[in-house]
């Protein structure tokens, strides 16, 4: 198994855990992006398909192709209402399995951080997009501590527990840019994008990150119960919250666009 699956193997834990914040993320990416709508489309890293809902939501497209690493995650996606026009199949962002010119944009959501060789990913995103085509994604910002489960990370670390993220670097405003000039796309664009993180209470916000998937989930796998509860004690302790029990803070991720050579 890759480290992909390990991370991402099951898509209805996903969904729990992160998928509704990747759908409002999703929803002002593509506001951003503003492309006309009944293109065909190549969502790359489609994952549990939670942005490829709405992509067929907010732009209509002709059709769309969707590629993730694991079963589990597409399995998830193929289940979901929203999403039937896509088509899922088990793909590496680094290889797709397309010919060339096969899209009118291409795009790849939350997903850079976790590929090893993010330029070839670019390129190939490229290839497969007709010439003017758009290669499009955006990351959370990790190093900024724009990632909705950033108070996790900061109260595992605060405990000296370590949790594996790999790619951080790559999720930089300055970074996406330069990994999408080394690829050869022209017409570059980069944003942030702002988010409100809502939970209704403690129970929320825990029962929401302590599932067993991403790296944080992982890592809450190997603690002992003394150490849950000292996890539990921290977050009390740190969490923006409300007089009403709400959990309230911002989250951001770093966009990308481009177009390919006419
Ligand atoms: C954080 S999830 C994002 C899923 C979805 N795009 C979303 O917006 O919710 C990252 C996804 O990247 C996928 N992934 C990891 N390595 C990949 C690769 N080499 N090629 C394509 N997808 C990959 C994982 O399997 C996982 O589904």
């Amino acid at each position: 198994m890759s480290e992909a699956e390990n991370l991402f193997a099951d898509g209805e834990a996903y969904e729990r855990r992160i998928g509704r914040w990747s759908r409002v993320v999703g929803e002002a990416f593509i506001d951003w992006l503003a492309i006309p709508k009944g293109l065909r489309w190549l969502d790359v890293g489609c994952g549990n398909g939670a942005f490829t809902e709405v992509l067929i939501a907010r732009c209509a497209p002709a059709a769309v192709s969707a590629i993730d690493p694991s079963e589990g995650q597409l399995s998830y996606a193929r289940t979901r209402p929203g999403a039937k026009l896509a088509e899922f199949r088990v793909g590496d962002a680094q290889a797709l399995p397309y010919p060339d010119r096969s899209f009118d944009a291409a795009t790849m959501a939350l997903v850079i951080s976790f590929i090893p060789d993010p330029i070839k990913a670019a390129t190939e995103m490229m290839r497969v997009v007709k010439p003017g085509g758009w290669v499009a994604g955006y990351m959370w910002d990790m190093p900024g501590g724009g990632i909705p489960l950033e108070p996790m990370y900061r109260a595992l670390r605060s405990l000296c527990i370590a949790v594996s993220v790999p790619g951080i670097e790559v999720s930089r405003r300055d970074k996406m840019r330069e990994v999408w000039e080394k690829a050869g796309l022209q017409s570059i664009d980069t944003r942030v994008i702002r988010i409100p993180v809502v939970y209704s209470d403690f129970d929320d916000f825990w029962q929401s990150f302590s599932v067993p998937e991403g790296p944080s989930g992982q890592a809450i796998r190997k603690m002992s119960p003394l150490e849950i509860e000292q996890l539990k004690m921290r977050l009390r302790d740190q969490l923006p919250t409300g007089r009403d029990g709400q959990i309230v803070y911002e989250a951001f991720a770093n966009a990308v666009s481009g177009r390919a050579p006419s």
